[in-house]
């Protein structure tokens, strides 16, 4: 992330607690990167949003608590660390949070959601398409991307953020959380 971004990046400076995040987050950038896409797409108060491929939770609780959306957060998988539905941590992270009014989790997946067309003012993923590319070919990724779309409302707006090259040094606090994951 650039300084430019670390500068507009000051809701996610009040969370600290690296440790916590990246403990509970499998995407780069954590609270700074759902903070850099919130104020990219625009994120409003009352909007209702799908987080696709949303791990634990962390960054849709995050995103529901800051900007006052409700939000569905989808993932169809177990945690690899404790074998528990990643639904049960998202769930868990709600109450913690104070949002489990606002956060709804569903176990499913994208392209096989139960959604309406037309359901959300915004989707939000990050670091889950490209890992279903990985998976499941271009193919995979485009029904994947289609799904998103047919669920997203008219003038809805999506926030996808996927790893890329940038030729420039990882930030000093960032750098104990560099991995290589399975995927990679
Ligand atoms: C690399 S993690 C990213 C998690 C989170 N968005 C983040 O940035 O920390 C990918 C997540 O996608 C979930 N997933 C796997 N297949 C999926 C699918 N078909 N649709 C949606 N999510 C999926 C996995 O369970 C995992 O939690």
């Amino acid at each position: 992330m650039s300084t430019e971004d670390s500068a507009v990046a000051t809701r996610a400076a009040a969370y600290p607690d690296l440790d916590h995040i990246y403990a509970q987050c499998s995407g780069p950038g954590g609270l700074r990167l759902a903070e850099h896409l919130a104020e990219a797409i625009g994120l409003r108060a009352g909007a209702v949003l799908v987080d696709v491929g949303a791990n634990r939770g962390l960054q849709t609780c995050w995103l529901a608590k800051e900007y006052g959306v409700t939000a569905l957060a989808l993932d169809p998988w177990e945690d690899r660390q404790d074998g528990r539905p990643m639904v049960e941590h998202i769930a868990g992270n709600a109450r913690e949070w104070g949002v489990a009014d606002r956060v709804i989790a569903v176990r499913a997946g994208v392209p096989d959601t139960p959604f309406a067309a037309e359901s959300f003012d915004f989707a939000y993923c990050t670091t889950t398409l490209e890992m279903i590319r990985g998976l499941q070919g271009e193919a995979g990724y485009r029904d994947a991307l289609g799904e998103i779309h047919r669920i997203l409302k008219p003038g809805g707006m999506f926030g996808l953020g996927e790893p890329m090259h940038l030729d420039a040094p990882i930030p000093e606090d960032l750098r104990p959380y560099v991995t290589r994951g399975e995927f990679c």
